[in-house]
């Protein structure tokens, strides 16, 4: 599908990854649609595509984990400009712990964001978009909708759920003409590295985020992949090559992955300082 012109929505767009792709897709030519919980970074976002001459047809904060916001906001969108023709689920939150130390809060709050935004989202766009017979959704998976992550439970099991649903969109969606992407990057500098919450030691999450940051691309890079897997219509996109060898070797050398995870668990249970 083409970007330019195209009425697209996307959530997360005050910063990293959502910015990243509503800066990339005004200068494409898309119409946007922005929302982010956080208006002060969704006003920047806007600023910076109205400075550079891109188009915003609207832009909204609301928090997406509350259907009736959602609601309200596509119903607005509608209204007035009819189907969207992309949606891209950016918006989510981070929380890392081992599984005795988390509370049913800390559960609710990543599931409420990362499972019922994405949700909410498709449940509100994605009809009108049956009705004209053409579109395109896109959700921001993680590393952590592939492979079992130690210390990820709440988050992959968010992550997971992503993949799972789209790839059922997949095959349910395409008769009505609308394309299905799940984005699954490793690590991505943007400020998921200073919100994300950790529940290890202090000292050693500070060490654990430089080394992360090491490894991670930049949020330009991910924008990239999500607008050439919706040009190319492609269904699965894993931004960095070691994840694509570890889930080559979960499908294809299960024994070996099952190794390599055993210590990927041994070492984060160690740097973090929690066994
Ligand atoms: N940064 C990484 O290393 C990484 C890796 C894999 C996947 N991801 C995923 O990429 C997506 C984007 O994250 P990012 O790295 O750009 O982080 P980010 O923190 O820079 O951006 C996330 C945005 O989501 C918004 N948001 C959070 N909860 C919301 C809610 N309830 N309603 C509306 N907006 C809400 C935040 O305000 C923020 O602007 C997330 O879904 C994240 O899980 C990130």
């Amino acid at each position: 599908m083409e970007i330019q012109g195209s009425k697209i929505l996307i959530t997360g767009a005050a910063s990293g990854i959502g910015r990243a792709t509503a800066i990339q897709m005004a200068r494409l030519g898309a119409r946007l649609f922005l929302t982010d919980i956080n208006l002060e970074g969704l006003e920047e976002t806007s600023q910076m595509i109205l400075r550079d001459g891109g188009q915003i047809c609207k832009y909204k904060a609301i928090d997406i984990s509350k259907y009736e916001d959602v609601k309200a906001f596509s119903d607005e969108i509608h209204h007035a400009f009819g189907p969207l023709d992309i949606l891209v689920n950016v918006a989510g939150i981070a929380l890392f712990a081992q599984i005795e130390d988390m509370a049913h809060e800390h559960w609710k709050k990543v599931i409420d964001a990362n499972l019922w935004g994405v949700i909410h989202g498709i449940e509100c766009f994605v009809p009108e978009m049956i009705r004209a017979k053409k579109g395109h959704v896109v959700s921001v998976s993680s590393t952590a909708g592939i492979i079992g992550l130690p210390w990820h439970t709440v988050y992959a099991t968010t992550k997971h759920a992503l993949v799972g649903m789209s790839e059922v969109l997949r095959y349910d969606l395409k008769k009505h003409n609308i394309g299905i992407s799940v984005i699954c990057p490793g690590a991505v500098a943007t400020g998921m590295v200073d919100s994300v919450e950790i529940f290890g030691a202090k000292d050693a999450i500070e060490k654990a985020k430089t080394k992360f940051l090491k490894a991670a691309i930049t949020p330009e890079k991910v924008a990239d992949l999500i607008i050439s897997a919706i040009q190319k219509k492609k269904f699965l996109v894993i931004t960095s090559p070691d994840i694509k060898i570890l889930f080559f070797l979960k499908r294809h050398i299960f024994p070996l992955y099952h190794i390599i995870m055993r210590f990927i668990c041994w070492y984060m249970d160690k740097e973090l300082k929690r066994y």
